[in-house]
């Protein structure tokens, strides 16, 4: 079957991987990140030293995986990735390990997901370099202890609260939180995109694929994929209309608000009155997993000043109301002033 892909069509499979970053001055925003990084690895390559362990969380999106692989690129180290749910036994993540070669990087996405006993083992090969292993069972069981290559555990999350603090604790090279990208980042960063996939981008497009974009760059490249697809069928340029005509299409608002974004939001306003709702009960209400909420519609709509997390549940805000056409109930009003 794969003989069957065409060049074309295999080049337009690896977009996403080509439109990320592979040099440090390539890599836009995050500078605080980016500063403590370069500091880290420019002290362990003179150390002739690994780099400490480093944990990356925020929402999905920010370009976590990106930067373990420009660590591994400006390491000149090899990357083997794998995620929480991957690692199943705590025989998988002795393979892994005992498969590392010295200096080499381990990516671990997602590994709010590992499981306990493998986390345990985790510990000492994170701290000591030192693996634990049971052989045998019952009387006759024992330990024996492995002695790891030095390595860099890379770990990225977008739910750093459901890590364990011992976890946490043994990225003794830092836990660094990617935050939400700049309008102006983000229209940086659409520019080199249609810059790769050589696509001209007519004045006023870029900025309005960046206000819609949840200050994402994941979902500003999707956004410019999309429009550029529009441009091409419909044979005009990669305009402003054809962004706003492509984002009409794929229900996204003036403010990057999509079709489940407003859907929450307006179960919240109708059915609850604006009342507080716990995080379960919205999940059924809307028929989402409780983890895409908190994950992926809540940082946005938060960073936006459309919800409040409050101790009782989530408020929409007097701004949602207002977003979506409804009138804010005076009662509300007077509560909370
Ligand atoms: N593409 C995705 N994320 C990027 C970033 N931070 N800088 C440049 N291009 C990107």
């Amino acid at each position: 079957m794969s003989s069957d892909i065409s060049p074309q069509h295999k080049e337009a499979l690896f977009l996403d991987q080509k439109l990320r970053p592979e040099r440090w001055e390539d890599y836009i925003g995050q500078s605080h990140i980016k500063q403590n990084l370069e500091i880290l690895l420019a002290a362990a390559k003179e150390r002739a030293h690994p780099p400490e362990h480093l944990l990356f969380y925020g929402p999905p999106g920010l370009g976590k995986t990106t930067l373990a692989h420009l660590i591994a690129k400006e390491t000149q180290s090899q990357m083997k990735s794998t995620s929480g749910p991957a690692i199943e036994k705590v025989g998988d993540l002795a393979s892994i390990l005992t498969n590392l070669n010295p200096g080499d990087i381990l990516f671990i996405d997602e590994i709010h997901r590992l499981n306990k006993m493998v986390e345990e083992v985790l510990y000492p090969a994170m701290e000591s370099g030192i693996l634990d292993i049971i052989i045998g069972k019952g009387p006759s069981a024992r330990t024996i202890q492995l002695e790891l290559p030095p390595f860099t555990l890379i770990a990225a999350t977008t739910r750093i609260a459901l890590l364990s603090a011992p976890l946490r604790s043994r990225f003794s090279g830092g836990v660094f939180r990617l935050e939400f990208y700049t309008e102006a980042e983000i229209e940086e960063i659409v520019s080199r995109s249609a810059l790769i996939l050589g696509v001209p981008l007519a004045s006023g497009a870029g900025h309005e694929i960046a206000m819609r974009s949840r200050f994402t760059p994941r979902t500003a490249n999707y956004f410019l994929k999309r429009a550029r697809d529009f441009a091409q069928v419909s044979k005009t340029s990669l305009n402003e209309l054809a962004v706003k005509e492509a984002l009409r299409l794929l229900e996204i608002d003036e403010i990057g608000l999509g079709q489940p974004d407003r859907h929450m939001l307006t179960i919240l306003i109708e059915k609850f009155g604006g009342r507080p709702v716990g995080l379960g009960t919205i999940a059924a209400a809307t028929s989402e997993e409780a983890a895409t909420i908190e994950e992926v519609y809540e940082p946005y709509l938060l960073k936006l000043g459309l919800l409040e997390r409050t101790p009782r549940g989530r408020i929409p805000t007097k701004r949602a109301y207002e977003h979506l056409g409804f009138d804010y109930p005076e009662a509300l009003q007077e509560k909370l002033l």
